[in-house]
């Protein structure tokens, strides 16, 4: 579904990530994970054409994106949901989720519907303005519009950041009703380690922004992430 080759990535002259190789496979979920710090928002942001790739490549579902603008990408059926829970805080919930829904005519309706059943809480927060809402709740708003899009591919950063527990549960389920019911694939950016390896097939750990370790899923997984990460 979506391939890294070798990419190095960065803000002006200066690169942070550097000859990353990834691979995320159909229906799967991939997590990157890596301390603060690591370059692992920089390379979600060079995935979604928000940094130029300075050199390698990005091929989503066989088709080179490497130059593609950001916009194209989503409307080829990638969608960001950004580290931080950004919503538009003086809109109610409701509006943030018709502001994407809109663009997208009788599908756009459906799909809101549909991110509602998957996030049953927001349905009863659709008046409330986004800034408002808990950290938690704004991730689920976040998630939710991102799913208006219909992607095949989420790419989440940090999606339980500063998150109570229960609430992290509800966002994992989330996530992993969309992959089964939708079929779609993720790639997340992760610092707890145990909960992203619960849905992952396969995991990177970056370090000042190169890959220090792969590997893929299961029990394992955690104490060689783990190890990778204390490095
Ligand atoms: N806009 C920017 N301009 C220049 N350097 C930046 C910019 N944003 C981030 N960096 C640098 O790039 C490196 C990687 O940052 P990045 O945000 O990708 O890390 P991260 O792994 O996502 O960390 P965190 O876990 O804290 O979110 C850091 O050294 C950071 O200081
Ligand atoms: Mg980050």
């Amino acid at each position: 579904m979506l391939q890294l080759d070798s990419v190095t990535t960065g803000y002006g002259r200066v690169s942070v990530v550097f000859d990353v190789c990834l691979e995320v496979p159909d229906g799967q979920l991939v997590a990157v994970l890596g301390n603060n710090g690591a370059g692992k928002t920089t390379l979600l942001r060079a995935v979604m054409g928000l940094l130029p790739v300075r050199s390698g490549s990005i091929v989503f579902d066989g088709t080179d994106i490497t130059k593609m603008t950001t916009n194209k990408r989503v409307r080829n059926g990638i969608s960001y949901v950004p580290q931080g829970q950004q919503s538009f805080g003086q809109l109610t919930a409701r509006e943030n989720l018709l502001l994407v829904a809109a663009r997208h005519g009788t599908a756009g309706a459906r799909r809101m519907a549909e991110a509602l059943d998957l996030f049953p809480a927001l349905r009863e927060l659709l008046g409330r303005r986004a800034g408002l809402l808990s950290g938690g709740q704004r991730q689920q708003l976040a998630i939710a519009r991102a799913l208006i899009t219909g992607p095949r591919l989420m790419v989440l950063d940090e999606p339980t950041e500063g998150i109570q527990p229960n609430v992290v549960a509800e966002i994992q389920a989330a996530i992993s009703a969309m992959m089964s019911d939708s079929g779609i694939s993720v790639l997340m950016v992760e610092q707890h380690v145990g909960y992203a390896l619960k849905t992952a097939s396969a995991f990177t750990v970056l370090a000042s922004g190169r890959v220090v370790s792969t590997g893929t899923g299961g029990a394992d997984a955690v104490v060689q992430a783990r190890e990778a990460m204390a490095l």
